[in-house]
């Protein structure tokens, strides 16, 4: 881990452990939003020099494309974990997913990342988040996320409250409707790790 990823880690904690109880031991996607946006400020300088580093490391995404995305757990406890990544370009982005039983919010830091929103039939919605935006995302959403442009390199962090543990991955089936094609659950990895 580099000093920059160090410091983030040290910072998002100091902010994440000064949160108030969880109501039902879960935060809302409004409270996470001004958790990031106290994170944001409070940690800006780390967040910066971490988004230098992590989009200077481009040189095999064209290669890998798959493998080249920029990822940092940076805090975990009962309530809430924090992710940090990255959106080289030549990145494909993530899959069509849910998040389980979590709710997130997400911060971009750098770049512009785009996010692609599904209603459960499949109607797209697209937006364009710049540097600075902050977004709310309860956890009935299915998403994906992937760099906007080229030469937009973007680096986000992520919020997810419980910690999250599972994920639903969603798709277009060959007859062209929109549902559940599979998923990942953290219990079921680490029990077969
Ligand atoms: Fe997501």
């Amino acid at each position: 881990m580099t000093n920059a990823e160090s410091k983030v880690r040290e910072c998002v904690a100091q902010e994440l452990s000064k949160l108030k109880p969880a109501e039902g031991g879960a935060y809302g996607p409004e409270q996470l939003a001004q958790a990031l946006r106290r994170v944001t400020t409070q940690c800006g300088p780390d967040l910066a020099e971490v988004a230098r580093l992590a989009t200077a490391q481009d040189g095999e995404c064209s290669a890998a494309p798959h493998f080249c995305r920029y990822a940092l757990l940076a805090y975990q406890d009962a309530r809430v974990s924090a992710w940090l990544l990255g959106w080289p370009e030549g990145n494909p982005g993530t899959e069509i997913h849910d998040h389980g039983d979590s709710h997130a919010a997400v911060a971009v830091i750098s770049g512009t990342v785009r996010e692609t929103l599904y209603a459960e039939h499949g109607t797209q919605t697209v937006r364009d988040l710049p540097a600075g935006s902050i977004v709310r995302i309860p956890k009935e959403y299915i998403h994906k996320f992937e760099d906007e442009r080229v030469g937009s390199e973007g680096l986000s962090l992520h919020l997810y409250s419980p910690p999250l543990a599972r994920m639903g991955y969603w798709g277009y089936r060959p007859d062209g409707t929109f549902g559940r094609a599979g998923g990942w659950d953290a219990a079921a990895e680490s029990k077969a790790a």
